[in-house]
């Protein structure tokens, strides 16, 4: 079949489109018979697929590797163990593997399993014709939702539900900033912040950003981008929010840009205020000023994806129309290799799709 594999570890150079083995047949001792085989028909780029790519500490990569952590398509086959779907069914998946057995997973907190892993990291993804998963990572997708906009949402959208609504417990009438506001997960959170009454303040970076970060539903939109000299470079975000909200700060940051902005992000936070973290783009070393953290009574909250049943609760979200994935640009996979290096460029807005067969 055809996938877009690494040989090694780099950046996007080292993508390249090839012929592999398929999955071994469902039958195989390797596959538990709940699996399911999928035809891929779109996936999408997540800012982990670069991580991978580069290596990240404590994962070994089986050579050669298939990237992808969210994808959708048609079921080609099924387990001997599989009820309720067959060949032909349009569904997405969710990139989370978890083994059911765990204190974590026996409390319904699957995100938090002691085997979590998941697909594009661990194990082979779906930038590739073909793959086998299990049945339970499948939802089925309304006939008016294309394979593109699927592909889009099963990681940002399940990662920013948890964050706000689960670990940060957003409540209507509170505000939150989202930094990094172009970034896949960080679109999502903005429109889930709006659906869910709050008010959103947002940091990205340039004018068209700034203008279509407005039109997902953030009131006060931030541009980070640096001025050209002889301007002065412009002041820390902070100072911005600091002045928007006369002086009070935010309820919730919602943040993965990491260690460059983590001491602006403690000067925003209100008193009470949570900080939810679900990553580090620019670094996981962050220098905190402690005396924020207690005298305004500060939380640190991190999340990392979701729960089998957040993520159905967003997933149904998205299916009444009340989400809506942003996408960025869509790929033939044989263009792989842009689609990463867009991303690393970070100048995409939304999502890279890459569509997989015609
Ligand atoms: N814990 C989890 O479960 C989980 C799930 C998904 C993602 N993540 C992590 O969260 C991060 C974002 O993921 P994603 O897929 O949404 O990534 P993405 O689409 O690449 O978005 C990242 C955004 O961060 C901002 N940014 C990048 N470099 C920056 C810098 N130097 N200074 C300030 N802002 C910068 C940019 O937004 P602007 O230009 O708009 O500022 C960029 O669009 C990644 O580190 C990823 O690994 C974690
Ligand atoms: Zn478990």
């Amino acid at each position: 079949m055809k996938a877009a594999i690494a040989r090694k570890h780099g950046g996007p150079e080292v993508i390249e489109i090839a012929d592999v083995p398929p999955p071994p047949p469902l039958s195989h001792p390797s596959l538990s018979p709940d699996s399911v085989l999928l035809a891929v028909r779109a996936a999408a780029l997540n800012h982990l697929d670069l991580w991978v790519l580069r290596g990240l500490p404590g994962l070994e990569l089986d050579f050669p590797h298939i990237g992808g952590a969210d994808m959708a398509g048609t079921v080609a086959e099924v387990g001997a163990g599989v009820e309720g779907f067959a060949p032909g069914d349009r569904v997405l998946v969710n990139p989370g593997l978890w083994d059911g057995e765990c204190e974590w997973c026996l409390k319904g907190e699957e995100s938090l399993c002691q085997s979590y892993r998941i697909l594009g990291e661990h194990v082979n993804g779906g930038f590739a014709e073909l793959i086998a998963v299990p049945a339970r990572n499948l939802l089925p997708i309304p006939d008016d939702l294309t394979f593109v906009e699927a592909a889009a949402v099963p990681l940002a959208y399940q990662t920013a539900w948890r964050g706000l609504m689960r670990r940060a417990a957003l409540q209507a009438g509170e505000t939150v900033l989202v930094t990094g506001a172009s970034g896949g997960v960080a679109t999502a959170a903005i429109q889930i912040a709006r659906h869910a009454g709050a008010t959103v303040y947002a940091v990205t970076s340039g004018s068209e950003n700034v203008r279509r970060v407005r039109e997902l539903g953030a009131e006060h939109v931030i541009d980070r981008s640096e001025a050209s000299p002889p301007s002065p470079p412009p002041p820390p975000f902070s100072e911005a929010v600091w002045k928007l909200t006369g002086k009070r700060g935010v309820d919730v940051v919602f943040d993965s840009v990491g260690a460059a902005i983590w001491s602006d992000v403690m000067r925003v936070l209100a008193k009470n205020g949570r900080l939810v973290t679900y990553g580090a783009t620019t670094g996981a070393d962050a220098q905190i000023n402690i005396r924020h953290v207690f005298w305004k009574q500060l939380q640190i909250i991190g999340t990392t994806m979701a729960s089998r049943s957040e993520f159905e609760q967003v997933m149904s979200l998205v299916f009444a129309k009340k989400l809506e994935p942003v996408i960025d640009v869509v790929f033939p996979l044989e263009r792989a290799r842009e689609a990463y290096e867009r991303l690393a460029s970070g100048e995409h807005f939304g999502k890279i799709i890459l569509t997989v067969g015609d």
